[in-house]
């Protein structure tokens, strides 16, 4: 059975997923003009974080914040914190692509607790607490058994509009393209992670992430099973700004792949 706080946010999720789901609606109409589309997202995605934010601060007025759109908050309670990204895939939803999602997660004591990762356009809510496992709509889901890189597919994220660790990621590309059955580049880190976790995906892998992209995310995997670090070992998948999740079958293959230096 979910905790209060994991129906919190699932609440929070769903609301703020109406109201994103009715403005994607609107989306199509904005793309005569560019300039309008961009305005109209960022209005979008800011008004999810507030519902988001009203959500849970009424409900939990002492935990901490941080958001994506509205930054760092302290709460009077320094071991918990919401880390929040409203509009995950924000560009995809700008070009009317149907793979963008709300992610909430809870942080107690510098470790995620419970996460909601909901795709409000597929209907898909993703959720997990620590030691109960993960669960898409109810039921439960486990990572992919697959052994062989040959018949896996990863996700990953690459760099865009000029920022972002280019050569790093073509090198990881170059490296692993030859070895798997394919690379995907989705869009939305939240659910890249998801996916893993209900073995859509053998695994995944990004650098360049913020906390709030996917915080959520890790906990998914790890309760369905799979395995995630840093990129860069010793340091925090969520706080490094890199990441490698994947089955335990493939894990140290992808890791030792995207670990390995010139
Ligand atoms: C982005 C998405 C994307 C990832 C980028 C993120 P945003 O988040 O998660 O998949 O490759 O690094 O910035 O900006 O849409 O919330």
């Amino acid at each position: 059975m979910a905790s209060a706080n994991l129906n919190i946010m699932i609440r929070a999720a769903r609301k703020a997923g109406r109201s994103l789901v009715k403005d994607f609606r609107e989306v199509e109409n904005l793309q005569v003009s560019v300039k309008g589309a961009g305005d109209f997202v960022s209005r979008a995605d800011r008004e999810a974080e507030r519902i988001i934010k009203e959500e849970l601060r009424n409900a939990r007025p002492n935990y901490g914040w941080i958001g994506e759109e509205t930054g760092e908050e302290d709460g009077e309670d320094p071991t918990r914190r919401w880390i929040v990204d409203p509009l995950d895939g924000t560009t995809n939803f700008l070009h009317g692509l149907p793979h963008w999602a709300v992610s909430i997660a809870l942080e107690h004591k510098g470790e995620i607790v419970a996460s909601v990762v909901f795709d409000a356009a597929k209907d898909e809510l993703f959720t997990a607490e620590k030691g109960d496992g993960a669960f898409l709509n109810d039921r439960r889901i486990r990572v992919s058994g697959r052994r062989q890189m040959i018949e896996s597919i990863f996700a990953t994220g690459v760099p865009f509009a000029g920022r972002g660790p280019l050569p790093a990621t073509l090198r990881d590309l170059g490296r692993l393209m030859p070895l798997t059955a394919g690379v995907r580049r989705w869009g939305a880190a939240s659910l890249d992670l998801a996916y893993v976790a209900a073995g859509r995906y053998e695994g995944y892998w990004e650098r360049g992430i913020k906390s709030w992209d996917v915080a959520a995310g890790v906990l998914l995997v790890k309760e369905a099973g799979g395995r995630v670090d840093s990129i860069h070992p010793g340091q925090s998948p969520v706080e490094s700004g890199s990441i490698v999740a994947a089955n335990p079958q493939l894990f140290d293959e992808l890791a030792g792949i995207v670990r390995q230096r010139d």
